[in-house]
């Protein structure tokens, strides 16, 4: 059997020939072109003058001081963007609303997973926001101070991701799923004063305590002065005198009044980390200004959003980029009445997601391809049994979408009549950079299409010279965009290393992609060592360095198997220390240990106990091969191999139930 063979030679893209003979295309209904927010011209706008096409969206913000230049590009690749401008990103996703005359707009109908609700209006965010910005600056919390964010889909994640914007603090969130190891050690890379959490979160319909992390972390994190805790499951909570503060306690006594400040539009809006291919995981760092611009610009344009009369629904967590762009900051700023859901899709049923858009009036919904498949599991004959007529336009992103669940997703969640934008962007780019714009692109299932106006994109070979149509080869973009990750915190050489120093004077995205004969882009998953599972990012090293720091675990090497739902699942294998056992009993502590280092979402699927690592000869673990072995496929070239025997034994020892 021959197979295409990624950039990397990984076979990332066995599904591509399939991919290029699609010539299903769908072209948008003139019903919805005819009311589309985007239109064609955007992209001849945009091609005519980037610079003055961004500064056009720029407009879409309140700015309480214009800015003199739209872009400083001198000190490249560190962009400044509306040079001179000044904003406060909280006014603009909530306060302005209500001086518009919408306080009285839904801005969140949370919905809790035990099936308690919330109704936020823009009136009530800014109280919200107001009070919770008033309680952190009582702490003594000032414009430049890092906050560490370590919660469940609450509300009062969102208030106080918005009130550390208002008082220009830079917020860190970290995923309530990681471990207490990971949170410790992006507590520290940040040296946040404050942590937000809560006392525990509704997983899968139980309480589950998520403070008791927050404790153990901050045991090593000279730099926390103060946690602050939200009450939502009541469960037992261990307590620190002085350094704890109730939520109830600190914030809802405070004034609903607090003025804004503006700040200068580079002034950082956030940090999240986000896994790399080496070492400990990289604070990208986003600012204030250009941010905002872009995260409005494409909410606006990708997802067709209508402020008066849409409910717009992403399902992401905001634990992660989605989460920051597209629930809180594009929605906010553009007004948008959304949907919150804290829980899980099968809680308590498998209906869940199609019974909150039927109840709210969903009309935009956007989720991941893996939760696409685990619905296309569960039975199309589930969202058959919810009026979903509601919905008008289905999002897509995290990783590639295969065709199939595309169709899947057109069909029963969008009736046929929904247009799909598949979105590609990463924690990087702050916003989407590759998709369709819904009323203006014919889509084809399972591609990205084409750069959005004011973003340049281009595939290019080995040598960076662009490919032609029906070729693949490496993304980059070529110019920069103004939500571009503006460093990687406290590390400067990492940034221009990672990103700018594969392709001169491009930016490397780590994405494999390629053009169809008719120009239409179609990405094909990392090419570096990050794994993507479920839409997460966890790199090979990351898990390997929480296996290697088991006792009991001598050498270990990790790769991504396709998965059918996950897409990627971690598969590790791992030489034991001399004397030590691999039964089962051994491999759930190790895979445990690894959910301990890192989180759950980071257990390898699969371990394998082996005698050997395959290895060039300069000492490399050849992924290549042992991706061959976790996918079960024919072992691929073994020459560069410093012991070919060393696979024979790897596989001859993995027949047979792992
Ligand atoms: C992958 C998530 C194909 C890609 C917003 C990228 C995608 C990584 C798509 C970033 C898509 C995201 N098609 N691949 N529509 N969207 N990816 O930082 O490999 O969590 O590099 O940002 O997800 O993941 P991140």
């Amino acid at each position: 059997m021959t197979r295409a063979t990624g950039p990397d030679g990984s076979g990332q893209s066995a599904a591509l020939d399939n991919l290029l003979t699609e010539d299903r295309a769908f072209p948008p209904s003139e019903e919805f072109a005819a009311q589309a927010n985007a239109g064609a011209a955007l992209y001849d706008e945009a091609a005519e003058d980037r610079e003055a096409f961004w500064a056009g969206q720029a407009d879409r913000l309140h700015w309480d001081t214009r800015w003199s230049q739209v872009l400083d590009w001198s000190d490249a690749p560190f962009a400044r963007w509306f040079v001179g401008g000044r904003l406060n990103v909280a006014y603009n996703c909530v306060d302005r609303h209500v001086e518009s005359g919408h306080g009285e707009q839904v801005a969140i109908h949370w919905e809790g997973e035990p099936g308690d609700t919330r109704t936020i209006t823009y009136a009530d965010l800014r109280r919200e926001v107001s009070k919770a910005a008033n309680a952190l600056a009582s702490l003594g919390l000032r414009a430049g101070d890092r906050v560490a964010v370590y919660m469940p889909m609450v509300p009062e994640a969102i208030f106080t991701m918005l009130a550390c914007a208002r008082l220009g603090v830079t917020h860190s969130v970290v995923f309530g799923g990681f471990s207490a190891e990971a949170l410790r050690s992006r507590i520290d890379d940040a040296e946040a004063r404050l942590v937000v959490t809560t006392d525990g979160q509704y997983r899968r319909g139980k309480a589950a305590p998520l403070k008791s992390a927050v404790d153990e972390a901050v045991q090593h994190t000279p730099s926390v002065e103060h946690v602050l805790v939200v009450r939502r499951t009541g469960g037992e909570v261990a307590w620190t005198e002085g350094r704890d503060l109730w939520w109830h306690e600190l914030v809802d006594g405070q004034s609903e009044e607090h003025t804004p400040e503006a700040f200068d539009s580079e002034h950082p809006l956030f940090i999240l980390y986000t896994s790399g291919t080496t070492g400990n995981p990289k604070g990208i760092l986003h600012t204030s200004g250009g941010y905002l611009t872009q995260a409005a610009y494409t909410h606006h344009a990708v997802f067709d959003l209508k402020p008066d009369s849409d409910v717009y629904w992403c399902t992401a967590d905001i634990g992660w980029v989605t989460g920051h762009s597209y629930i809180v900051y594009g929605p906010l700023a553009n007004r948008a009445t959304q949907v919150v859901y804290e829980g899980t899709p099968n809680t308590p049923h498998e209906g869940r997601h199609w019974e909150i858009v039927q109840k709210y009036g969903v009309s935009i919904y956007y989720t991941a391809p893996t939760l696409i498949r685990t619905f296309m599991k569960w039975g199309a004959e589930i969202p058959a049994k919810y009026d979903l007529s509601s919905l008008r336009v289905l999002g897509s992103v995290g990783e590639p979408i295969n065709p199939e669940a595309w169709m899947w997703y057109r069909e029963h969640v969008g009736g046929e009549r929904c247009p799909i934008v598949d979105t590609w962007w990463q924690t990087e780019t702050g916003a989407i950079m590759i998709s369709p714009l819904p009323g203006v692109t014919a889509t084809k299932p399972g591609s990205a299409m084409a750069p959005l106006p004011g973003i340049s994109a281009r595939v290019v070979d080995d040598t960076g010279a662009e490919v032609g149509r029906g070729g693949g080869g490496y993304l980059v973009l070529d110019q920069p965009w103004p939500s571009m990750l503006r460093g990687v915190w406290g590390d400067e050489q990492r940034y221009r290393d990672t990103y700018w120093s594969r392709f001169e004077g491009r930016y490397f995205a780590g994405d494999g992609a390629k053009y169809d004969p008719d120009g239409a882009i179609w990405l094909l998953g990392r090419v570096d060592d990050v794994m993507n599972v479920s839409g997460h990012r966890i790199s090979t090293t990351e898990v390997e360095s929480a296996l290697v720091s088991h006792p009991k675990v001598a050498e270990a090497a990790v790769v991504g198997a396709s998965d059918p739902t996950t897409g990627q699942g971690i598969v590790a294998f791992v030489i034991l220390r001399g004397g030590s056992e691999g039964g089962d009993d051994v491999l759930a502590e190790l895979r445990e240990h690894v959910a301990h280092e890192i989180g759950p979402i980071a257990k390898p699927r699969q371990i394998m106990v082996v005698p050997e690592l395959p290895k060039t000869r300069s000492g490399k673990i050849m992924r290549r091969l042992l991706r061959d072995v976790a996918e079960n496929r024919a072992l691929g070239d073994v020459t560069t191999l410093q012991d070919s025997a060393v696979m024979d034994l790897i596989s001859a020892g993995l027949r047979g139930p792992s």
